[in-house]
């Protein structure tokens, strides 16, 4: 195992604070190595739904370059959070990101991974990745139960691809849903609300100092914190982790 040579601050158990980036990402990636091989000792698979953006690339590229060879990747199945609808190929697509900085360069096989397919019609890729969900995954609480997922948060404090003129979502019947950025118009599938609090762990990665306002208020409960998707996975799922740079962190 990688040693750790960086200091966590941490605030409450749940708040891990890092000088930069690159060490909070290698602290994701840390967990991930932990959790695998945790689920490989149990002969278990390791579910996780990854999420996009730009955030997660760097934590991508630090699992690829320094963890190809010690994370069982076999056990590893992957599903994503949210995709935007387009081609893998567009500079745009969170799995086309994903290929390019991980999946590329790992020993993980085509069958353990299961993108959402934004090439094709939303509400029908919608529905055939809920189904393939309750297919793929065990079920808790009558939902398909991710082991981890993989959150980001966008600077008005979106999560997922549960935009704050999309609260609904949060409580939706279905586990997956199709989503419209509320600035490009861009359609998005995305996991909802209860299927994201129904994980085992759930994981936020947020730098930068972009989000940092919007953080302090979800965090400390004040403000606007309700009209932030984000809040709700916060005060929902049992209880969020967030790791964060210190410019993300710097107003709690
Ligand atoms: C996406 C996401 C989204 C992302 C946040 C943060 O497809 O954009 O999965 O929820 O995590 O928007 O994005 P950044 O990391 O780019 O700030």
């Amino acid at each position: 195992m990688m040693e750790k040579t960086y200091k966590e601050t941490k605030m409450d158990s749940n708040i891990h604070i890092f000088e930069t980036p690159e060490q909070t990402a290698h602290a994701v990636a840390e967990l991930i190595l932990a959790t695998a091989k945790e689920k490989n000792k149990l002969s278990l698979p390791f579910n996780v739904a990854l999420s996009g953006g730009n955030t997660p690339k760097l934590l991508f590229t630090i699992l690829a370059n320094e963890y190809a060879d010690s994370i069982p990747w076999h056990f590893v199945r992957l599903f994503w959070v949210d995709e935007r609808c387009m081609p893998p190929t567009h500079a745009e697509s969170n799995f086309g990101m994903t290929y390019e900085s991980l999946l590329k360069n790992v020993p993980i096989h085509d069958s353990n991974i299961f993108r959402m397919l934004g090439e094709v019609d939303s509400e029908k890729e919608a529905k055939r990745y809920q189904t393939l969900l309750e297919a793929q995954l065990p079920l808790k609480n009558g939902l398909p139960r991710f082991d981890l997922i993989l959150l980001g948060m966008g600077d008005d404090g979106h999560t997922a691809s549960i935009f704050p003129n999309n609260m609904s979502l949060l409580h939706s019947d279905s586990a997956v849903a199709v989503s419209t950025h509320p600035v490009s118009g861009q359609k998005r599938i995305t996991l909802t609300g209860n299927i994201i609090n129904n994980a085992e762990k759930v994981v936020f990665l947020i730098t930068g100092s972009s989000k940092s306002s919007v953080l302090q208020q979800i965090i400390h409960r004040k403000q606007s914190f309700k009209d932030f998707p984000t809040s709700y996975i916060h005060a929902h799922s049992l209880p969020a982790d967030f790791y964060l740079d210190k410019a993300a962190a710097m107003e709690l």
